[in-house]
C-alpha cells in the first residue's frame, strides 16, 4: 500500500514536473492535431499511461520536434471523427516513445481509447479489421482487487454481488444487471463522469478537484486507475457465459 503510494506519488511528480530541455528516456514528445486533442482524449489516455509506466506525454505544437506523431500516417490505432488515425515514430529507439508506442498497440491501450466516453457516449474504436472483438474481450485488470474495491467503495449504493443484493438502496441498479447490458463497459469505464457519480467521486490523477463551492457531498469515493481497471475486470467475469471464462461468481 505504502509502495504503491510512493509509486503513485513519483507518477504524479513526473506527470506535473515543469518541462525543460530534453530531460530523459522517460519523456515523450507527442504533436496530436487540434481536432484530436479537443475531444479530451489526450486527458483520458496520457494520465493511465502515466501511471503504469512512469513515462511522460507532453504535447508538442510542432510535429517536426515530437517524437511521435499521431494523424493520418503509419500505423493504424484506431478510428473516430470521421477517420483512421495512426502513429508515425520519429525517434524509433528511443526507450519511451517504444513503451509508449507499444501501449499504444495493445489491447489496454487501445481499450483505453476505445471506452473514453464523454457524457457515455464513446468517440473512438478499433480501426477495422483490427481484432475488435478478440482484442475488446481481454481484461487485464486484477478482479479480486476489483471485487474488494466494490465491495468497499461501491456497496454503500451498489448490490455488486449475490451477498449485497439485499443491501442495496432500492433505486440504484446492481452491478449484475449494469453487466447484461451491451455498453456495460464503456459505462463502468466512464462510471465518474456519469451522474450521480461526478459529485463525490475521485479517480487520482484523472479526475479535476472538486470546485470549492460545490465541495463533494459524502466523503468522497476515491478509486486509482488500477483500481478502476481492476473493478472491471471483476464486472467483466460476473458474466461468464459471455466470455467463456472460467471465474463464476456463485
Ligand atoms: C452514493 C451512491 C453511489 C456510490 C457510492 C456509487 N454509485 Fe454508481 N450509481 C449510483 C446511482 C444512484 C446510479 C444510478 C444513476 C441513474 O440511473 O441515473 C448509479 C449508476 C452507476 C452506473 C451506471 C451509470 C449509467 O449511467 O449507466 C455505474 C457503471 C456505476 N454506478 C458504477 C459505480 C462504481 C464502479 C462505484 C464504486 C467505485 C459506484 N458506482 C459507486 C450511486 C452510487
Amino acid at each position: 500500500m505504502l509502495n504503491r503510494l510512493v509509486m503513485l506519488g513519483f507518477a504524479l511528480a513526473l506527470a506535473f514536473a515543469p518541462s525543460g530541455a530534453r530531460a530523459d528516456d522517460k519523456l515523450v514528445h507527442l504533436h496530436a492535431p487540434a481536432s484530436l486533442v479537443e475531444t479530451g482524449v489526450m486527458q483520458h489516455i496520457l494520465p493511465r499511461f502515466t501511471l503504469k509506466t512512469r513515462v511522460r506525454v507532453e504535447l508538442v505544437a510542432d510535429p517536426a520536434s515530437a517524437d511521435m506523431v499521431l494523424g493520418g500516417s503509419g500505423q493504424a490505432l484506431f478510428e473516430g471523427l470521421g477517420q483512421v488515425w495512426r502513429m508515425a515514430l520519429n525517434s524509433p529507439g528511443h526507450p519511451g516513445t517504444e513503451r509508449f508506442a507499444t501501449w499504444l498497440r495493445s489491447d489496454v491501450g487501445r481499450r483505453t481509447v476505445a471506452t473514453f466516453a464523454p457524457g457515455g457516449v464513446a468517440i473512438f474504436s478499433a480501426p477495422r479489421g483490427v481484432g475488435r472483438n478478440g482484442a475488446a474481450r481481454q481484461f487485464d485488470g486484477d478482479a479480486a482487487l476489483g471485487r474488494r474495491v466494490s465491495r468497499t467503495k461501491c456497496i454503500r449504493c451498489h448490490a455488486v454481488d449475490d451477498e449485497s443484493r439485499m443491501t442495496d438502496i432500492g433505486s440504484t441498479p446492481s452491478f449484475s444487471v449494469l453487466r447484461s447490458l451491451p455498453d456495460w463497459e464503456a459505462r463502468f469505464s466512464a462510471f465518474f463522469t456519469l451522474n450521480p457519480h461526478p459529485a463525490f467521486t475521485v479517480i487520482v490523477g484523472v479526475t479535476p478537484e472538486f470546485p470549492p463551492e460545490r465541495p463533494s457531498p459524502i466523503a468522497p469515493v476515491t478509486l486509482t486507475p488500477e483500481e478502476l481497471d481492476a473493478t472491471i475486470a471483476y464486472v467483466a467475469a460476473m458474466e461468464p457465459a459471455d466470455l467463456g471464462a472460467p471465474l463464476a461468481h456463485q
